[in-house]
């Protein structure tokens, strides 16, 4: 037996730190909390995915009387990017949330359903997909999104 670890390495930025584009970007996923339709949990999710070519989708959570028929923020956003620009691979995602009409103080990350998926996106372009996580009292980028999900399943191993 040996001990082994996985390091996760990230950056912690204050807003005003951030680079204009990432700024603009966490803005819009702010912005997208007012669409959120979350009747149920009253957790409004919103999220913005940059992609290569500049142009920006955006999402927010949906859900549903039968709970599992809903859809988080950043699903609903890649999912219009994909479904809409399929050839061109996503780079950075910002997400935010707000409830009780406050944005978080702490960061909202993303679920592990949402982070498979955009794992997908990583895998298929081969190239990473900065993550934004805002809370107002700092805001976290992760490089990649193998960095939320270590030990990644990626169809690699599939025949
Ligand atoms: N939710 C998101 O949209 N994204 C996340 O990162 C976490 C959770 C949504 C799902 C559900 O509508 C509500 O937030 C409460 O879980």
């Amino acid at each position: 037996m040996r001990e082994a670890q996985i390091i996760v390495p990230f950056q912690v930025f204050a807003y005003e730190e951030l680079s204009v584009e990432d700024r603009e970007l966490v803005d819009m996923a702010k912005a997208m909390t007012a669409t959120s339709y979350s009747p149920y949990s009253r957790f409004q999710v919103g999220a913005a995915l940059r992609l290569a070519d500049g142009q920006v989708f955006k999402g927010s959570n949906q859900e549903n009387a039968a709970f599992p028929s809903g859809l988080c923020a950043e699903r609903t956003a890649f999912f219009a990017a994909s479904a809409n620009a399929p050839e061109v691979p996503p780079v950075t995602l910002a997400i935010a949330a707000r409830t009780g009409g406050h944005f978080l103080e702490n960061l909202v990350a993303p679920c592990g359903a949402c982070r498979q998926s955009l794992l997908e996106a990583e895998t298929r372009f081969n190239q990473p997909i900065r993550v934004l996580l805002y809370g107002t009292s700092s805001t976290y980028v992760i490089q990649s999104i193998r960095d939320l999900l270590p030990l990644t399943f990626d169809g690699s191993e599939l025949p």
